[in-house]
C-alpha cells in the first residue's frame, strides 16, 4: 500500500475555492486504485478565510502550493475519513501543528498527543452534523460533516454546501481513477491482478459486483445503512468527489449512486 513518487500528484482547480490533488496510489501492492486529496476554502461569518483539507496524501509540491494559495500557507481543519487514510496525518501535523483534526475514534487515538482533535461518535450517525455543534464557528452555512458507522471503516465525510459536492474517501471507489495516473509514467491499471479487483469494484449505472461488495463486505448493519443512504439523498448532491477514482457528476452520479446502493433502499 502506498503513493507513488510525489512528483506524480498534481493540482486540479475544480473553482477559486476547491482544488483536488490527485496522485497514483496502490492499495495491497497491486490494486492501483488511486488518491485524491480534496482543499476546500471557505469564508467563515467573520469575514476570515478558513482552509478544510480531507484526506490529504503526502506532502508534494502539488499540495503545497494548494495550500500556499488558498490558506496562505496555513490549514486550518484536517477531515481524515478513516483510519485507512491515515499514512500522512503525522507528517501533515508535524508541518502544520496548530491544524484541528476532524476524525472517528480509531484515527484520533493514533495521534493522542495532539490536542485539538474532533472526534465524531454514533451519536453524529447518519445525519449532518454542523460544524458548531462540534466546536467549529462560523462556518455552518458552508458545509457539515457526516459520519457513517455501518461502513466497515466506520467514515467521516463532508457536505460541501457550496459546490453540493460530497467529499469522502471509502463509500464507494469509482476506479480506474484515469484522473489520477496523468502524470505516472504508465496507467496504474494493468496487469491481470489488478484488472480483476477494478473490475470488481467498477462504478456505473448497471455494475453488478461492486453492490454485492458493498453489501456483504464494506457496510456492516443493514438498517443504519439504509439511514445512510436516505440521508444521502436527502442531500443536493451534483458532484462526488472520492478518494479513489474520477469524480462523478450530475445525474451521472446518482444513476450510479442508486445502482450501487440498491440493496439498502
Ligand atoms: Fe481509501
Amino acid at each position: 500500500m502506498g503513493y507513488g513518487n510525489p512528483e506524480q500528484a498534481y493540482a486540479e482547480q475544480i473553482n477559486e475555492n476547491l482544488t483536488v490533488v490527485n496522485a497514483p496510489f496502490k492499495v495491497g501492492d497491486r490494486m492501483d486504485v488511486g488518491a485524491r486529496a480534496t482543499f476546500l476554502r471557505v469564508d467563515s461569518e467573520s469575514g476570515e478565510s478558513k482552509l478544510v483539507v480531507f484526506a490529504p496524501g503526502p506532502i508534494s509540491e502539488a499540495s503545497a502550493s494548494t495550500i500556499e494559495k488558498l490558506g496562505n500557507g496555513k490549514i486550518d481543519y484536517l477531515v481524515v475519513p478513516n483510519i485507512g487514510h491515515t499514512m500522512c496525518l503525522k507528517q501533515y501535523i508535524e508541518h502544520y501543528p496548530g491544524v484541528h483534526v476532524v476524525c472517528n475514534k480509531a484515527t484520533a487515538e493514533l495521534i493522542p498527543e495532539h490536542e485539538a482533535v474532533t472526534v465524531l461518535e454514533t451519536s453524529h450517525a447518519n445525519r449532518e452534523v454542523a460544524p458548531s455543534e462540534l466546536g467549529i464557528a462560523g462556518i455552518d452555512d458552508k458545509l457539515s460533516f457526516l459520519f457513517v458507522p455501518s461502513h466497515l471503516l466506520k467514515e467521516v465525510a463532508i457536505y460541501d454546501k457550496t459546490d453540493k459536492a460530497l467529499i469522502f474517501g471509502d463509500l464507494f471507489m469509482n476506479v480506474p481513477g484515469h484522473s489520477q495516473y496523468k502524470k505516472a509514467d504508465a496507467p496504474g491499471w494493468t496487469g491481470l491482478l489488478n484488472k480483476v479487483p477494478l473490475f470488481l469494484y467498477k462504478a456505473t449505472p448497471d455494475s453488478r459486483v461492486q453492490p454485492l461488495l458493498l453489501y456483504y463486505l464494506l457496510y456492516r448493519d443493514t438498517p443504519l445503512t439504509r439511514e445512510f443512504v436516505k440521508l444521502i439523498k436527502s442531500l443536493e448532491i451534483e458532484s462526488f468527489i472520492m478518494c479513489h477514482g474520477d469524480i462523478l457528476s450530475g445525474e451521472y452520479g446518482w444513476k450510479v449512486f442508486n445502482n450501487l446502493f440498491h440493496n439498502f433502499t
